[in-house]
């Protein structure tokens, strides 16, 4: 294996540790030995590799990637439920970071929404450590993040200091509040779109978008009754991946290679690409 990764070839990584989030979602903190990740942008994916077993791709979870980086992971199938049989100081591969990642300098300067559904949070999780870290830079900040059971909350510290922030209005909720892990800022009942009904976004904000595929037409719904411009509009897509890099075309939709030329896409440039969002009554501009 490669000190160094290059498009195909993967860097060592040491599991350094390993945080239960909830039921099947892990933290997993990875030092990347003589790689360098440290170029990776809020929105990019790493393909992580087991070995004997397979890839996948995991989105970056943490705005500052420096010897260490962190991901996130929901245990669902091959690559995953390996990783969750490892323990603290075994290895795995890494290479990336991939895609486009949240357009930075278009958000720069203006206020701007972030809107997490689930898993989603992973993404929005390293773009809004990345937006707060750099706070002068940024107008009004809204947080809204949904799951559908209160025990599924992932970063429950983290958003309980949200929370208390003044520079940022965070909406936590969840569809069903249920059991003794009832975390106290899930008192919240609703969807991603009632939180999104009360926060005061404007035509004028920028807007980011991480969650499952049938979210996204109900948050773009909600967003065009504030008459936000499906340009301000940004997608964070997910579809099956092999390379990562624009070769194998298992990520081909419409055009466009979601793991090149995305995974964030603009939701104006997706007129053609209705299927993305699981939607064909999804009207864009
Ligand atoms: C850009 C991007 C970022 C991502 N970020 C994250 C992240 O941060 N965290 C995270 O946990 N996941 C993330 N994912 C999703 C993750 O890559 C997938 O869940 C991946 O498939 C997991 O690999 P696996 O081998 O564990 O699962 P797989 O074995 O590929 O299974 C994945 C799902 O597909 C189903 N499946 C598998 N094979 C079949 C089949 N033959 N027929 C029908 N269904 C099948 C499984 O039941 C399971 O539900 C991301 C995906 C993309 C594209
Ligand atoms: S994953 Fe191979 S082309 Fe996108």
């Amino acid at each position: 294996m490669k000190s160094c990764s290059t498009p195909l070839m993967p860097s060592k990584g040491i599991l350094r540790s390993i945080i239960p989030m909830a039921t099947d979602n892990y933290l997993f903190e990875i030092a990347v030995e003589g790689g360098d990740l440290s170029r990776c942008q809020p929105g990019q994916f790493v393909e992580l590799w087991i070995p004997g077993v397979g890839e996948a791709p995991i989105s970056v979870c943490s705005a500052r990637v420096g010897s260490t980086i962190e991901l996130c992971v929901r245990r669902v199938g091959r690559v995953t439920n390996a990783l969750f049989q490892m323990q603290e100081g075994d290895w795995v591969g890494l290479r990336g970071p991939y895609g486009n990642g949240f357009p930075l300098e278009e958000y720069r300067g203006k206020d701007l929404c972030m809107i997490a559904g689930g898993l989603g949070v992973a993404p929005i999780r390293s773009l809004c450590q990345y937006v707060l870290s750099h706070r002068e830079d940024f107008g009004k900040l809204i947080l809204v993040y949904g799951m559908r059971h209160s025990i599924d909350l992932l970063f429950r510290q983290e958003c309980m200091i949200l929370l208390r922030r003044r520079d940022i209005d965070v909406f936590i909720g969840a569809e069903e509040v249920e059991g003794p892990q009832l975390p106290p800022i899930s008192a919240q009942l609703g969807r991603v779109t009632d939180m999104l009904r009360m926060a005061a976004v404007t035509p004028d904000h920028q807007i980011a978008v991480c969650g499952p595929p049938v979210m996204y037409k109900y948050v773009v719904d909600e967003l065009f009754k504030k008459d936000v411009p499906s340009s301000n509009i940004w997608l964070s897509l997910e579809r099956h991946m092999k390379c990562g890099v624009g070769k194998c075309g298992h990520c081909y939709v419409g055009g466009r290679f979601t793991c090149k030329d995305g995974p964030v896409f603009r939701l104006s440039d997706l007129r053609f690409l209705p299927e993305v969002i699981e939607s064909e009554e999804v009207s864009v501009e």
